[in-house]
């Protein structure tokens, strides 16, 4: 973990908010390539599962909502993390996180576990009496249940179907840790699926299908995925089946995804906080009625921490001196998500290569995420590329100018094959998008 906290750090990937003030708790920045990479997968997500189907639509909604939402959702109720304080280093502890009844920091005897709200507060209104209290959301999800109705009667769909959302969730964890892993504020990218009741297990199944193959299409090792049925005493105030999808990160496994079946708790509380009626007409059957919710709530800050564990590797490979190896680093991302897709490097500066490279990286760059470089050795320059992921890189050499070919090396198996000039925009064009599946 620490090799790719460092590597993240050092060539942009994320790094802690607010450095220069000694850092906030909690609170990651993603840098120059980290935010290429989690776009990247928040784009893949909305191409596979509101691009790509005819039954879910999009919605982007406030992050701060009336305060009412969150009295009707639970979560003023029930959103709390019960927390134990050690008496001797006063340190704070969720009381479900520890393992004996001391204190894992220094031994000491542990208070009573008192409640302690998870949202994070905040102020609306242009002066101090005005001002209301409300929160930041929890989850990107109560909007889509508020909206319900304004979504299904302006876009003629009809249950079932599902609202997606990608957007910013904030909760005041005691403990934030893990790198992004776990953070206090953060990315979720949400559907709810509407569907009849009859209907919820066959919905639920094939969820759980649709939403393990996209992990698999993401390229994550598969033997490093695996389900967790949540038990029944333990599911959320609101869930009558949850289960995880959960990756084997360095430090354990943790949650990526959660699938829960929602049932109608969320449009009923609506329906009797707000007093309007948020049942589904279904013409056809001249009927009414408040439809069941299937939903897969996913993590962007989360994929993208697994993304890069199981991208990262180290190889060691032969250097230019006989039967020396040197230690190659490479993120080994899924084209698709890599942050750069081609890096174009002339062999040398001079002779009109530079130009050339130029000139071709300004066609490349037009389609797709490219870096020039024309500095230093080229073995460093393609390892400076494999540390951060890039999958293609370009190399124009004295031949260029003679047939304008330049060769391609694979960033895995670091094979050259030598192409057209003009032919390499659709090549690796096509190998970094879903057009190739
Ligand atoms: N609407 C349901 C819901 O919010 P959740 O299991 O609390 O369910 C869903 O959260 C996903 O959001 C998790 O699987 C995880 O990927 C992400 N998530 C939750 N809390 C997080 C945190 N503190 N830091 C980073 N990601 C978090």
């Amino acid at each position: 973990m620490e090799k790719i906290v460092s590597l993240c750090k050092r060539r942009g990937f994320i790094f802690q908010s607010s450095g220069i003030y000694g850092g906030i708790n909690g609170c990651w920045d993603f840098g120059p390539l980290g935010v290429e990479l989690k776009r990247n997968l928040k784009d893949d997500w909305w191409y596979v599962f509101v691009q790509q189907r005819e039954d879910i639509v999009g919605l982007d909604a406030s992050i701060i909502m009336h305060p009412d939402v969150w009295v009707a959702s639970g979560h003023v109720a029930e959103f709390h993390d019960m927390l134990v304080d050690c008496k001797e280093c006063k340190h704070r502890f969720r009381e479900d996180h520890l393992e004996g009844d001391r204190c894992p920091d220094c031994g000491g005897e542990l208070t009573e576990p008192k409640a302690f709200n998870s949202m994070l507060k905040t102020r609306l209104g242009v002066s101090d009496e005005s001002a209301v209290d409300t929160y930041l959301r929890p989850e990107t999800c109560q909007a889509i249940f508020v909206d319900f109705k304004e979504v299904y009667s302006s876009s003629r769909t009809k249950v079932p179907f599902g609202i997606a959302q990608i957007g910013k969730s904030f909760r005041n964890e005691v403990n934030p840790r893990n790198f992004i892993f776990r953070s206090r504020e953060f990315e979720q990218m949400e559907i709810e699926f509407f569907c009849k009741a009859e209907e919820e297990e066959a919905w639920f199944d094939r969820w759980q299908r649709d939403i393990w193959q996209w992990y698999l299409d993401l390229g994550l090792t598969e033997g490093k995925l695996r389900w967790y049925e949540h038990p029944k005493e333990s599911l959320s105030h609101y869930s009558k089946r949850t289960v995880d999808v959960e990756y084997d990160f360095p430090f354990g496994w943790g949650e990526l995804q959660g699938l829960a079946n929602r049932g109608t708790y969320d449009l009923t509380q609506h329906t009797n906080h707000s007093g309007k009626d948020l049942k589904f007409f279904d013409q056809e059957a001249h009927e009414s009625y408040i439809p069941t919710v299937i939903e897969p709530s996913a993590g962007a800050d989360r994929t993208c921490l697994a993304v890069l564990c199981d991208a990262y590797c180290e190889e060691e490979v032969p250097t230019a001196k006989e039967g020396e190896t040197e230690t190659r680093i490479v993120m080994k991302f899924s084209p698709r998500l890599a942050p750069i897709k081609a890096a174009v490097l002339p062999l040398v500066k001079k002779d009109g290569l530079a130009e050339i490279g130029q000139e071709l990286e300004r066609k490349l760059r037009k389609k797709f995420n490219t870096f020039y470089d024309q500095s230093g050795a080229i073995g460093r320059r393609y390892r400076r590329m494999d540390e951060v992921g890039t999958p293609y890189c370009i190399c124009l050499d004295y031949e260029t100018k003679e047939n304008e070919t330049v060769t391609i090396r694979d960033r895995d198996t670091m094979e050259q094959i030598r192409i057209k000039m003009d032919e390499v925009a659709d090549y690796i064009g096509q190998r970094c998008s879903h057009e190739r599946d």
